[in-house]
């Protein structure tokens, strides 16, 4: 998965930022958060090329703690747990690998994760965006709050967008992708919920916290 974030990051928010800005977020901001996968609310998505192994296309997850964004190696962290009826979910490190970009798959993942936050009773979700990310986050509902500048090892920063949306009445915004590919349900082997596109093309699932992070 750490590639896959790399080669996101490098390639995706080559538009948004400078090399050095996003090689700096990559030793800090950009990353695993091993917490989510602990809690049970990071999901990545997989593709199942007829034939050849699963493949691991993109990840992204909730947070039902106060972390606005970051990887275990951001210094900036509150772990303390969110109380729903106030506070608004956090949507947290979405990554898509450059080849299965603009096919819909931050989508399907947003959409998951929203449905298992308003489950768990949140009433609002919010996020820090990047810029690049702020593309998809409009096109779902968000609007943005204010800028946040993110400090960077190497000296500079990121800026960033803190967005929100409600989570009452569900405003499922598809594209025309994502409607062609709606969620079924299955039970896992590992009895995690699973979740596969009707069109069998990319499989779902909550990562177990058994699973290593970095494999
Ligand atoms: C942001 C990101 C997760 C989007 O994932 P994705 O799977 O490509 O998004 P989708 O295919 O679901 O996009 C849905 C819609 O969002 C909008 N959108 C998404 N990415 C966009 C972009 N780069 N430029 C313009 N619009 C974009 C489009 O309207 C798109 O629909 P369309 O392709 O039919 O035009 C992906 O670009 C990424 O991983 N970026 C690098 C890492 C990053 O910055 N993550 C965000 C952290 S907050």
């Amino acid at each position: 998965m750490r590639d896959l974030i790399h080669a996101s990051a490098r390639e995706l928010q080559a538009h948004d930022y400078t090399p050095s800005q996003i090689e700096s977020a990559l030793e800090s901001v950009f990353g695993v958060d091993t917490q989510l996968i602990a809690d049970g609310t990071y999901f990545v998505a997989e593709s199942t090329p007829a034939g050849s192994p699963p493949v691991i296309v993109g990840c992204g997850g909730w947070s039902k703690r106060k972390t606005l964004y970051g990887s275990d190696r951001w210094t900036g962290r509150e772990d303390t747990l969110l109380d729903p009826r106030h506070d608004a979910a956090k949507i947290r490190a979405f990554f898509i690998h450059p080849a299965w970009a603009r096919r819909g798959i931050g989508s399907l993942l947003l959409d998951t994760c929203e449905d298992a936050a308003r489950s768990a009773g949140f009433q609002r979700f919010e996020m820090g965006a990047t810029l690049t990310g702020a593309k998809l986050f409009r096109v779902k509902g968000y609007a943005p709050l204010e800028p946040i500048d993110v400090p960077l090892p190497n000296g500079s920063s990121l800026p960033v967008l803190r967005m929100s949306k409600q989570a009452w009445p569900p405003r499922l915004i598809p594209t025309e992708k994502t409607k062609r590919a709606a969620i079924v349900e299955h039970p896992n082997k590992k009895g995690a919920p699973i979740c596969q596109t009707t069109n069998q093309q990319f499989i779902k699932y909550r990562i177990s916290p058994q699973e290593p992070a970095n494999s």
